[in-house]
């Protein structure tokens, strides 16, 4: 078994055989439920709208909804909802607080239904999600989601988020029909493959198999805050790509997770 200590910036430590460590972001708030119930619901407002205000005005606003633009432009759809997966505590987490902004900013440009989850919330954090009139999941689908499949695509939109989140999103829309109507804004997925070894990868069939139809566009992190929107891409499925594979490349075994390694929080 593994041993893990979280430090102060909410790293997870895991200690394997030996010295071997590997240092795990699991999230960078780590805040107890009781500390976050004392914050009150007007102040974490406050600071969420403030955090809005900061993204909208900065330059890398404006180049996440070009970058998007262009996607949308090729895939020739709208968004028509997006679906948020790991925020984290934003009654209290600056990371968190922006990342929200961002959301809030993309529901006014789309005006499209948007569902938020993160099982980590407390009722403050989820009175906040109802008070900004965002729909707050009441299920743990552990990203295991599809898309709309009529009227647009879906943005789905889970920045620092656990692999397995991804992995899952991808196998339960393992199909020409659905992944069509998918796009990612999530860690990058070329990072992911070429920063952690392929024995740790084994697991992740759907994350490993994607760069075949996969097309990343990298969003520059040019945020003055240097730790929100660092390492994310988005990613989509261009028809020129999936049309290239063979219907071998589509069968689907559900994965299964070793549990040393999980850093999704599951339904169980
Ligand atoms: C590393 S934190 C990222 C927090 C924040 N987005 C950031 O960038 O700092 C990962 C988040 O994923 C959330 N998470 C874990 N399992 C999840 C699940 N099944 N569905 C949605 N979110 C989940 C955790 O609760 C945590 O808030």
């Amino acid at each position: 078994m593994a041993n893990s200590t979280i430090d102060s910036e909410g790293f997870v430590t895991v200690a394997k055989k030996k010295s071997v460590k590997t240092r795990r972001f699991l999230n960078n708030c780590p805040l107890t439920t009781h500390e976050t119930e004392s914050v009150e619901l007007d102040t974490c407002l406050k600071n969420i709208l403030k955090a809005k205000r900061d993204v909208e005005s900065s330059s890398f606003f404006n180049s996440f909804i070009t970058f998007l633009a262009g996607i949308t432009k090729e895939l020739d759809k709208s968004i028509a909802e997006i679906v948020c997966f790991g925020l984290g505590h934003i009654s209290s987490c600056k990371a968190a607080q922006h990342q929200l902004g961002l959301l809030l900013l993309l529901e006014e440009q789309f005006h499209c239904p948007v569902e938020v989850f993160d099982p980590v919330f407390c009722s403050v954090e989820e009175n906040v999600i109802k008070e900004l009139k965002l729909k707050l999941s009441p299920t743990n689908c552990e990203g295991k989601r599809k898309p709309v499949l009529s009227g647009g695509c879906t943005l789905f939109f889970f920045p620092h988020c656990p692999k397995e989140l991804s992995n899952n999103l991808l196998y339960t829309n393992w199909n020409p029909r659905h992944i069509e109507h998918c796009i990612l804004y999530s860690n990058s997925f070329e990072k992911i493959r070429l920063d952690i070894p392929f024995r740790f990868l084994k697991s992740y069939h759907y994350l490993l198999q994607s760069q075949e139809i996969v097309e990343e566009v990298p969003v520059p992190n040019i945020f003055h805050f240097p730790d929100i929107f660092n390492d994310l891409s988005l990613h989509y499925f261009p028809s020129h790509l999936r049309s290239n594979v063979q219907s071998p490349f589509w069968e689907s075994p559900e994965p299964n997770y070793p549990a040393s390694e999980t850093e999704i929080v599951g339904n169980g």
